[in-house]
């Protein structure tokens, strides 16, 4: 076991990892984050997805020491004063419906949105291409995503 220390959510925390532990695994079973889910495990769902120092990545694919050292941001720590505006937006307009893919389809466009506040619909299409979600068909997703950058 290895003690690894990282920046989650704006707190300093640190914990006992093997080295064979996947990121996700240990964010939601030995440091009880739970916004990102386990779809697939093999990269294709985007279920998974956190914001690695500043980037969205799967955390299904990514070994837990990987992360020494650097800052990871998920749904809880954008949610920690209340709904971020994304949130509100999405909230809006119906955008989810059973809201498994909502945590990582969030913190894509959010990524989306840091790097860019003005993006277009293809560039939201794009930064979402990797989010599955299986429910809404999209489009109230890009529309409230579409509706917060008009806002701006
Ligand atoms: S669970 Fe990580 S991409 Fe599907
Ligand atoms: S709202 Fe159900 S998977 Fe996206």
């Amino acid at each position: 076991m290895k003690k690894i220390s990282f920046t989650l959510n704006g707190e300093r925390r640190q914990v006992h990892v093997s080295p064979n532990e996947i990121l996700l695994e240990v964010l939601r079973y030995k440091m009880g984050v739970k916004s990102p889910k386990s779809g697939c495990d093999s990269g294709d769902c985007g279920a998974c997805t956190v914001i690695l120092d500043g980037k969205a990545v799967r955390s299904c694919l990514i070994f837990a020491v990987e992360v020494d050292g650097q800052e990871i941001l998920t749904l809880e720590g954008l949610s920690a004063d209340g709904l971020s505006p994304l949130q509100q937006a999405l909230l809006e307009k119906n955008a989810f419906q059973c809201g498994y893919c909502a945590p990582g389809m969030i913190l894509s466009a959010h990524e989306l949105l840091s790097n860019k506040p003005h993006p277009t619909e293809g560039e939201i299409k794009e930064a979402i291409s990797g989010n599955l979600c299986r429910c809404t068909g999209y489009q109230p997703i890009i529309d409230a995503i579409k509706s917060l950058t008009q806002k701006r």
